[in-house]
């Protein structure tokens, strides 16, 4: 078990990815709960996630969460799908606060699609995880679910090319075999991938739909802080802090343009 800190309901609630992939639940959550205090970690220096083995991913998890205790968080959002399927089950097991995770929209995508074929963009490390096999099962609920891994992908965001040439060749070697499938959702099961969305609607078209998880982990987290009565009351807007043990100035143009004010990531250890 981890030593738990002091926590009011003005504590922080930390969030964190391999990344900048998780930003794009950052935002979401300070727009709909905007009075909490948010820090945010990417952990970019030990990404991509999805190319690391099981304990790799499971020590940075553990280290992370256990900086966030220090800094009296009272809630931990893992916006990682990696690092939610490979690792949450061993982090709730060792905390008592609520630990919320990110997860594939197998489901609602079954229940969209008109001729039952649903794509999933995952990395390589989500994509052979026992964890998220059973998920498609329990939800495909009829529908034929076609798994893509996406190696390399990450690496695109991370470094700043998503516009670029190689990361559009990428994206359509990855999407060719989803398209031939004659798939109508594709389930973008990587924190990282809203942020190449506009490159993969160019290439699958308008008659694939596209589903993100931002909204419900924002929901999940709001239900959470309101059952353990740790929702933060205080008037006026919470404050984002912003980590990363990787600097790179695309980075902090990206958080810029999301919360469209000047912003930079603080280094972490
Ligand atoms: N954003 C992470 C995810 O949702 C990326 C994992 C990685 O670093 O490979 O899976």
């Amino acid at each position: 078990m981890f030593k738990l800190q002091t926590q009011s309901n003005n504590s922080p609630i930390g969030i964190f990815d391999s990344g900048i992939g998780g930003l794009s639940i950052a935002k979401c959550i300070t727009e709909q709960l905007p009075r909490e205090n948010l820090i945010y970690v990417a952990d970019s220096k030990f990404a991509p996630y999805g190319e690391q083995p099981l304990d790799k991913i499971i020590e940075r998890v553990n280290t992370i969460a256990q900086w966030f205790i220090e800094q009296h968080c009272k809630a931990i959002v893992v916006a990682c799908n990696t690092a939610t399927v490979n690792a949450i089950d061993q982090l709730r097991a060792k905390v008592s606060i609520p630990i919320i995770g990110v997860e594939p929209a197998i489901k609602p995508a079954a229940a969209l699609s008109k001729n039952k074929k649903v794509g999933v963009l995952v990395t390589s490390a989500t994509a052979e995880n026992p964890r998220f096999l059973s998920l498609i099962n329990q939800h495909k609920n009829g529908a034929s679910i076609f798994v893509q891994p996406c190696p390399g992908l990450v690496n695109m965001i991370e470094t700043g090319q998503q516009d670029s040439h190689e990361c559009f060749a990428l994206l359509t070697q990855f999407l060719s075999p989803l398209l031939a499938n004659n798939i109508d959702q594709l389930v973008l099961g990587c924190t990282h991938y809203p942020f190449v969305s506009k490159q993969i609607k160019h290439i699958v078209g308008n008659n694939v739909h596209l589903l993100e998880t931002a909204q419900p982990v924002t929901e999940q987290l709001s239900r959470q802080l309101k059952k353990n009565k740790i929702v933060n009351l205080s008037n006026g807007c919470g404050k984002s802090l912003f980590y990363s043990n990787h600097h790179n100035t695309n980075h902090d143009q990206l958080l810029s343009t999301l919360w469209s004010t000047q912003l930079r990531f603080t280094s972490f250890i």
